[in-house]
């Protein structure tokens, strides 16, 4: 005899969550408000996690995009103002900041260290006698597989290729060529990279 199996309706979920215990009730609330917090603030659909503490602050037009599988870990800070690309099963390290006022595009299984800067823009008008008025922000590119060190700082208008490591305390103010590794400050070329494990 064959069984016909019919899928629980709303109202069968509502029963079981009915019947749970006061504090069940609130972490399950909580999870529904953070998913619901979630699909206004990111405008993409694909599941990555968020650790404690990760601030998370969308200005008006700003667009957030996380691919699958993406990690920000605890402390860390992302204000967006522009178009933020963040690739699937990247992770941004503890405490590392991200600002992006215009493009920031990172590739797949990019890895951050702790306490990472990333920012597109300089934050403030600024003249210098004889160059006169300094850019004040411009686009950020980060390939796939990049594995930056902790305390290194990625600044305005740098494009990095493919499978670079950058040395930890690097202050990356120039495009990183695809298959390097780079250290310092300012950093420099320093070898040629094969390839990298997770
Ligand atoms: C980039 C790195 C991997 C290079 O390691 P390496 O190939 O073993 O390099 P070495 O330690 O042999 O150093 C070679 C030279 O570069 C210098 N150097 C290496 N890393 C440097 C860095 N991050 N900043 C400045 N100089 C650096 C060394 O002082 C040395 O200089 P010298 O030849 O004048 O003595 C390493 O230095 C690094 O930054 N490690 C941190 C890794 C990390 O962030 N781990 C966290 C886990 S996510």
């Amino acid at each position: 005899m064959t069984e016909e199996r019919s899928v629980p309706d709303f109202a069968h979920f509502w029963e079981q969550f009915k019947r749970y215990p006061l504090r069940d009730k609130v972490i399950a609330a909580l999870g529904v408000m953070r998913w619901a917090l979630r699909l206004y603030k990111f405008d993409s659909r694909e599941p990555f996690i968020i650790e404690r503490k990760v601030q998370v602050l969308k200005w008006k037009g700003g667009i957030i995009e996380v691919g699958r599988g993406a990690r920000w870990a605890m402390g860390s800070k992302i204000v967006v103002g522009g178009h933020l690309r963040f690739g699937s099963r990247a992770i941004l390290g503890p405490h590392s900041t991200l600002m992006c006022a215009t493009e920031v595009s990172i590739g797949d299984r990019c890895m951050f260290a702790w306490n990472v800067s990333i920012f597109d823009s300089i934050g403030h008008r600024l003249w210098m006698e004889r160059v006169g008025e300094v850019e004040v922000e411009a686009p950020i590119t980060i390939g796939n597989d990049v594995w930056v060190g902790p305390y290194s700082i990625i600044m305005k208008g740098v494009t990095i290729g493919n499978n670079v490591v950058i040395g930890a305390g690097s202050v990356v103010r120039r495009d990183v060529p695809p298959n390097s590794l780079v250290y310092g400050n300012p950093a420099r070329l320093a070898g040629k990279v094969e390839r990298w494990e997770r």
